[in-house]
């Protein structure tokens, strides 16, 4: 199935990045979100990333121009019903997914695909709120959108062979890498990475090393681009908890508890760079 028009429910720091890298590859795209202020605010920040590629030579002003022209908004969900494929990358909240993809399924034709962008939630319980298991996949973006290569793709159990393909051909045509993987807690990205995340936290936790001494010792050990604190500040601290009680629940291994600083510092509202204080300090941009 070739995929031509697709939907991007949620237009946050994801969606409005998988809209962009859609619409720049020649998809048409329609950008779903509940309020016109958050229609406004993923518009411009799309503008403002296109702008970006264009300055670095990686777009030409006329190639941005086409991108927006394939490009509409709406905050009607009912506007999906006639995509090819529809990307949910809404709060990560399994009610609320749940609940979204139950009315989509009423709207959107038969045999469109759904494809969750969510980081830890089972895509075999999502598919469940469903009638079409067979046609429901994980598509997992990485963050930023438009300049990380990956989408870790999903099977969940019921997910159909000719899904996984189209999936996996939408991503190609975007421009990413996509690797498979199936529906365990955590997937492989966040199974491998959130433990690494954890313990970092623990380290600092026991007063093994100040949070630089952690960073560095992993960034130019390990060759790591960045720190697992400062990695953890960019995803959002609450995420990362979120995370680890995902897995903590869904294996039911004690070497997945989070640690209880990463809880405390949830609990005091330090979320990370969102937040403006996490392992570090943000000032206000
Ligand atoms: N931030 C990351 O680093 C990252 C990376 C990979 C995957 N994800 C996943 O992507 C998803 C979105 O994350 P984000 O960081 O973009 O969140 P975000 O908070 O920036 O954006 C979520 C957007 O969804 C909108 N929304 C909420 N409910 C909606 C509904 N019912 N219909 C339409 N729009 C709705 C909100 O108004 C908001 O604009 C989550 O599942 C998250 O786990 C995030």
């Amino acid at each position: 199935m070739d995929i031509a028009t697709i939907g991007v429910v949620g237009g946050g720091q994801m969606g409005s990045g998988i809209a962009h890298v859609a619409a720049a590859s020649g998809i048409s795209v329609t950008l779903v979100d509940v309020e016109p202020r958050l229609i406004d605010k993923a518009r411009a920040a799309i503008d403002k990333n296109l702008d970006r590629e264009v300055g670095k030579g990686k777009r030409t002003a006329e190639d941005k121009a086409a991108a927006l022209s394939r490009l509409s908004t709406t905050t009607r969900l009912e506007d999906l019903a006639k995509a090819d494929a529809v990307v949910e990358a809404i709060v990560e909240n399994e009610a609320a997914k749940r609940e979204l993809f139950s009315r989509l399924d009423a709207i959107a034709r038969p045999g469109a695909i759904f494809a969750s962008n969510t980081s830890s939630i089972s895509i075999t319980r999502l598919a469940a709120a469903t009638k079409r298991p067979d046609a429901f996949i994980g598509m997992h973006f990485m963050n930023p959108v438009p300049v990380m290569q990956l989408v870790e793709v999903i099977r969940g159990i019921a997910t159909s062979d000719s899904t996984a393909a189209a999936v996996e051909a939408l991503a190609k045509r975007m421009g990413k890498t996509p690797i498979l993987c199936n529906d365990y807690p955590g997937f492989v990205s966040n199974r491998v990475l959130m433990p690494m995340i954890n313990e970092a936290v623990e380290t600092l936790r026991e007063g093994v090393a100040t949070r630089e001494a952690i960073d560095g010792i992993m960034k130019l050990g390990m060759n790591h681009p960045m720190g697992p604190l400062t990695l953890a500040d960019f995803i959002g601290l609450d995420t990362c908890l979120a995370i680890l009680r995902v897995l903590h629940d869904g294996f039911g291994d004690p070497k997945y508890r989070p640690s209880p600083l990463l809880v405390r510092m949830v609990d005091a509202g330090w979320l990370g760079k969102k937040s403006g204080k996490g392992f570090y300090e943000y000032p206000a941009a």
